[in-house]
């Protein structure tokens, strides 16, 4: 996920340009950079600020693109920064997305002479467009002619100085807005930057091309005809449209969670061999082969994705698993040997306490490990390899879309660990399966966002609430109660179901409900057992349980439905469903989910 920012008209390109980059800073903020035809490319890693800083001239173009980097290949540096630019220095380009089949295209890019500057698939792109010009095409076919070749999602931007005052913009899988001025048109990602401007809108279609002039504007398809957007007026302030619409950062990430799991996925699963390539931790093959035992660090939500870690590569790839809240590994005397690892879960990479433990580690020669969401991050930086979750920047406090890929990167550490040790094809060809249709599933459980409401809303007077959950559910359940209490400050626990006579029970009584994860697994009876204790005790009983179970009814209030999935996946699904419980709960009192009282994103110090 990136910023991506043009301007086409007849005023000064460049303030225009950096406002409108700088009101795009939530979506990415590893590097920054900007083109505009008749001067040079002028970028740097770090944000608006830094880039405003090297912009020394005075730039008359009327004219420009501009782009904020959440980096995905390639380190967030410079070099790395868009925009990027042919051999000539005639065509550059700005891409919000990932071009899947860069390699294969760089290789023959490279044969046929051209030199690369940086690691990024977007420079392929504007290599593609020049060799396309070099055999006459004009800019608009020469674009079209290059998109055909890539494989991938694309926001584009593309600017060539020879023609100063069009500015091609292409979208497939990755957003793209334009706005139609008075003499003068936009383009970003998202409405933000552009309100200020107009508020007239066009929102392009997958395999939309659109060609901008400061006075016109014409769609384009792939298959070459053209097209008729229709413009709309749009009503959002500022907030609403960096939101996209939605009232909450948090309910806009929830809803991502489709595309975060793709993102997360994307070029990883060998589908065939029921294998996963996990590039970021080729280099410590050989060592993860040999590891006994593996150690997972986190904190809050990230720790809870760490125990559901533990059940997936214990049960999947029968590696040991111990998994540590990062604040209490790093006082204690852990007994790290020699083929122990330590793997650090971390949205942001810089929590303090996990950063500390990977340090820890470290010193005792643990190979170290990381699942980071931020490239370049302090804890992507200092661990010996790991995976990142390319989720994009998560703004609300509250961890959601990041715990969901968290735990499908797991699955994957889970998939690939396995395949080299005992888990057969056939169940490694299973669980990849499981994985590519999880993102439709994930979809299901978004659509009952209304009916999740109503539920929380009939318990909205409440303030205790018990979750329970057994095997990959009992997590899930001290997850449900963490979300509940952060954004809602109600009082509420998680606990395995089977624990419920051990002490939970003693609470219950009418005032007191229980959310029971309980999807058609394994353990299924045995949590349905805990409900019914839970009811004779007068507990109200809310189930997350799996589309289909009409006995479940029996036995609980209220169900919210999640569709079937295996084992090991519907957690993923159990999860969606308790953020968006959460969410109603706390949203429908005013409550600020997005930032709730006391609490950081990031908690840097101790
Ligand atoms: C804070 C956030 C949580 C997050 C935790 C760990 O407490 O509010 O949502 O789970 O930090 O953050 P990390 O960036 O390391 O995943």
């Amino acid at each position: 996920m990136c910023g991506i920012f043009a301007y086409t008209g007849s005023k000064k390109a460049s303030p225009i340009l950096l406002e409108g980059l700088s009101m795009l800073e939530y979506r990415g903020y590893d590097s920054a950079g900007i083109y505009m035809p008749g001067f040079d490319v002028v970028k740097t890693p770090g944000a608006v600020a830094e880039l405003t800083k090297r912009m020394t001239k005075d730039y008359s173009a009327t004219s420009g693109i501009a782009h904020l980097r959440w980096a995905t290949h390639g380190a967030p540096n410079e070099v790395n920064a868009h925009p990027h630019g042919d051999c000539d220095g005639d065509v550059f380009v700005i891409h919000n997305g990932i071009i899947e089949n860069f390699r294969e295209l760089k290789e023959e890019l490279l044969a046929g002479g051209h030199t690369f500057k940086s690691e990024t698939d977007t420079e392929v792109i504007a290599h593609l467009i020049e060799g396309a010009l070099k055999d006459k095409l004009n800019f608009e076919d020469a674009v079209i002619d290059t998109l055909k070749k890539l494989r991938g999602t694309y926001g584009l931007l593309i600017s060539y100085a020879k023609d100063p005052d069009t500015i091609i913009t292409a979208r497939m899988g990755s957003p793209v807005v334009v706005g139609l001025g008075d003499g003068e048109n936009f383009i970003a990602s998202d409405a933000t930057p552009i309100l200020k401007h107009t508020k007239q809108m066009m929102f392009l279609s997958d395999g939309d091309v659109a060609i901008i002039t400061p006075t016109t504007h014409r769609v384009r398809t792939l298959l070459e005809t053209e097209v008729d957007r229709p413009s709309e007026t749009i009503t959002w302030d500022v907030g609403e449209a960096s939101r996209g619409g939605y009232p909450h950062f948090m309910l806009k990430e929830m809803m991502e969670s489709p595309e975060v799991i793709e993102n997360a996925l994307r070029g990883r699963l060998i589908m065939e061999e029921g294998k996963a390539k996990l590039g970021g931790l080729e280099a410590v093959e050989k060592e993860l082969q040999n590891i006994d035992r593996l150690i997972i660090v986190g904190c809050g939500t990230a720790y809870y994705a760490g125990l559901i870690g533990e059940y997936l590569i214990e049960s999947l790839a029968g590696v040991p698993v111990e998994v540590e809240l990062a604040s209490e590994f790093r006082y204690r005397k852990p007994v790290i040997r020699p083929n122990t690892a330590v793997l650090a879960i971390s949205q942001s990479g810089e929590t303090l306490d996990t950063l500390e433990a990977i340090r820890e580690a470290k010193r005792h020669g643990a190979l170290t490990l990381g699942i980071v969401n931020t490239v370049g991050s302090t804890i992507a930086r200092e661990t010996d390899a790991g995976v990142y979750n390319h989720a994009g920047p998560e703004i609300g406090v509250a961890s959601t879309k990041a715990l969901v890929s968290q735990v499908v990167i797991l699955s994957l550490v889970a998939l690939f660990l396995g395949r080299t040790r005992s888990l057969s094809k056939d169940d490694g060809v299973a669980l990849a399966n499981a994985l590519k249709s999880l993102p439709e599933l994930a979809k299901k459980v978004l659509e009952q966002s209304e009916e999740i409401r109503k539920v929380a809303n009939v318990y909205k007077d409440s303030r205790d609430f018990l979750f329970i959950g057994r095997k990959f559910s009992y997590p899930a359940a001290l997850e449900g109660a963490l979300k509940l209490k952060e954004v809602s400050y109600v009082h509420a626990e998680g606990y395995g179901a089977g624990e419920m006579k051990h002490g939970p029970l003693a609470m219950i009584d009418e005032k007191f409900p229980t959310v029971a994860i309980v999807p058609q697994d394994s353990v299924y009876e045995k949590t349905v057992s805990n409900m019914i204790e839970i009811r004779t005790r007068k507990g109200s009983v809310i189930a997350i349980a799996t589309a289909g179970d009409e006995k479940i009814k029996e036995v609980s209030d209220h169900v919210i439905y999640i569709p079937k999935a295996s084992e090991e996946l519907s957690v993923v699904l159990s999860i969606i469903a308790l953020q968006l419980f959460a969410y109603h709960f706390a949203a429908d009192k005013g409550l600020n989910v997005d930032r709730p009282r006391n609490l950081a994103k990031s908690v840097t110090v101790e």
